[in-house]
């Protein structure tokens, strides 16, 4: 196996952290970047004492700046990216006659803007070596539109679209989609209308899977020689239908 040099967007929790700790255990350097720096710490402190190779930094993917700076300090420190996986993202649900504006701003910074941050950030090194693979976490609101989740379903699709214009565009450049189904995660904790969020967590909680199924289909592309690109993945609970 060649180790390579993989930067994870949104690692501090679920299906970003999960998906660092697999990589960094099937011996790839793994490069975790979040805003919760706490918790990217604690995870590469348990990466390197259990030998594997880790490192992270602060991040926010909303910030062109901070993302820029994440790939070049990663650039500068190991000579090249080999995977930007583009993880980050939110989740604050509510019917769009809630009117929740902030909301949806958000989504669209973290969730669209951000996967093209990284685009941006990482794609003239992968030009130049000809070489690279860009994953992105969509969803399967990537595919159908759900209320309340309009919005997150807009930015999902979108996520999808710039995918598949990427792998056009891209010769030499790996581009993968990976879409979870309901995931065990962190995701439905924050923001938008309580009572949705509260039985959105209640479903996913109840048919969820664990990050770790989502983490092995994004390691599954990973391990794919260099003219082999996983194109699409959808993983989802056999029980969400
Ligand atoms: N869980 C599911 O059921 C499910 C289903 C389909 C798709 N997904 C997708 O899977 C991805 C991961 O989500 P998750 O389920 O693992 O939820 P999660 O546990 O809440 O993780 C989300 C991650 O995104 C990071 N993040 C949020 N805003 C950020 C910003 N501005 N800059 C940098 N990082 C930011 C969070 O870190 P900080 O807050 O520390 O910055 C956190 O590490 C998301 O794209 C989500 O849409 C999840």
């Amino acid at each position: 196996m060649t180790r390579k040099i993989v930067l994870v967007t949104g690692a501090s929790s679920g299906i970003g952290e999960t998906t660092a700790r697999h990589l960094a255990a099937a011996g790839h350097h793994v490069v975790l970047g979040a805003r919760r720096t706490d918790r990217l710490k604690q995870t590469v402190a348990d990466l390197t004492a259990a030998g594997q190779s880790a490192e992270y930094a602060q991040l926010d993917v909303t910030d062109l700046t901070s993302v820029q700076a994440f790939v070049d300090d990663a650039l500068a420190r190991h000579g090249r990216v080999d995977v930007l996986i583009n993880n980050a993202g939110v989740m604050p649900l509510a019917r769009l006659d809630a009117l929740r504006v902030d909301d949806w701003n958000q989504m669209i910074d973290v969730n669209l803007r951000g996967v093209l941050h990284g685009i941006a950030a990482v794609l003239p090194a992968m030009s130049a070596r000809k070489d690279g693979h860009i994953i992105n976490v969509a969803s399967t609101a990537a595919y159908r539109v759900d209320s309340p989740g309009v919005v997150y379903c807009a930015t999902k699709m979108a996520v999808r679209a710039v995918s598949e214009g990427l792998r056009q565009e891209s010769k030499d450049i790996r581009v993968t989609v990976v879409s979870p189904g309901f995931t065990r995660t962190e995701l439905t904790h924050r923001g938008g209308d309580t009572q949705t969020q509260e039985a959105m967590r209640a479903l996913a909680e109840s048919v969820g899977i664990d990050a770790s199924s989502i983490a092995e289909a994004i390691g599954y592309a990973v391990a794919q020689p260099d003219g082999v690109d996983v194109s699409e993945i959808v993983v989802q609970a056999t029980a969400q239908g």
